[in-house]
């Protein structure tokens, strides 16, 4: 039987609604009716405990009534192998997510891990499945915010809804993606600006210079040019994506179509056909070659196919 200490701190941390606390003492039982002898109890408690762990993991946070729909929570699942860019915009992805890793040793040198981080480039080359690996590695969920729809539903209150989600932010921690930034980060060059938008910019650099939560806030757009020196000045890091060069094109087909892909392929044509394109229309483009090639029976893929669908989306570029 449990000690007579053990009871009352059951009661006590169940109370307290202390569940770390709760399954640490129920394991302290496990571990005493073991000793005693009792196996059997010892495992069942066990296998109690791991269960309710598993079941209460507070993952997904449920965010005020009006931000639902603009703001989606999820568990990314992107391994940082399938991120195709430069060795050194990769060194500074991994380099995030080894401060975040070690942030504990960090503080306790009076250091802070970088959380705050800029992405900046076309289309389709990468910034939001950055943010995808980032919280997958780190094993925390991502909360991508819709800036663009939060500035047009609300307005005049859109600093407000801003600050609830730093709020949050500091409760919560997580990857906070605010993806089309430059829907309040433009606003200040913007001809047709208005003193709103820049309140809500204002608000915004303070609300991010504020924070000390353990959260990472990724900013992705693709107007660099709208955000100014001021803006910049406030992140840790800025990464620059670009359209993928040689190397990146040939990891990027080989990542998707594997071993899908016939023993000798002309790399250099195939290479240049897909120039210019960036990594998600090579992406797509090799997926609709997988498609074909499953839907026509064949073993591996043709790549007379994969010729067509990467003109076909070369096509769509106007070019
Ligand atoms: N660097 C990359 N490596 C591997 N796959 C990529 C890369 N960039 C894009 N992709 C593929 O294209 C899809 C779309 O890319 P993503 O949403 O990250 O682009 P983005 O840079 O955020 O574009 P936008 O500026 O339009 O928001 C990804 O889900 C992935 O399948
Ligand atoms: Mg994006």
């Amino acid at each position: 039987m449990a000690t007579a200490d053990q009871i009352k701190s059951l009661i006590r941390s169940h109370t307290n609604e202390n569940s770390e606390q709760f399954y640490t003492i129920a394991l302290q039982v496990a571990a005493h009716e073991a000793r005693l002898g009792h196996g059997a109890l010892a495992h069942d408690i066990k296998a109690l405990v791991d269960r309710a762990r598993k079941e209460n993991r507070p993952v997904i946070l449920q965010f005020p009534n009006e931000l639902q729909g603009f703001v989606l929570s999820e568990e990314p699942t992107t391994p940082r192998s399938a991120l195709v860019v430069p060795p050194a915009l990769a060194d500074r992805v991994d380099r995030v997510v080894k401060e975040h890793r070690q942030k504990d040793k960090l503080k306790s040198h009076g250091l802070a891990p970088r959380r705050r981080i800029m992405a900046v480039g076309p289309p389709g080359t990468g910034k939001t499945m950055t943010a995808h690996v980032l919280a997958h590695e780190l094993r925390t969920p991502l909360h991508t915010i819709q800036v663009d729809r939060i500035v047009t539903k609300f307005m005049g209150e859109t600093a407000a809804k801003l600050r609830q989600i730093f709020d949050l932010m500091y409760d919560v921690p997580g990857v906070y993606l605010f993806d089309e930034f430059d829907a309040i980060g433009g606003a200040r060059t913007l001809d047709n600006d208005v003193g709103e938008m820049r309140r809500v910019l204002n608000a915004f650099l303070q609300f991010i210079e504020k924070d000390t939560s353990d959260s990472v806030i990724f900013c992705a757009t693709n107007s660099p040019e709208l955000l100014d020196q001021a803006l910049f000045r406030r992140y840790d890091d800025v990464l620059h994506y670009t359209l993928p060069d040689e190397i990146e094109r040939k990891r990027l087909i080989q990542n998707v179509l594997g071993s899908n892909l016939p023993k000798s392929v002309d790399w250099d044509e195939i290479l240049s056909r897909s120039e210019n394109l960036s990594h998600a229309e090579i992406d797509l483009a090799c997926r609709d070659t997988l498609k074909h090639t499953i839907l026509s029976g064949r073993e591996s893929v043709d790549l007379e196919t994969l010729r067509r669908m990467l003109d076909e989306r070369k096509s769509r570029l106007g070019s």
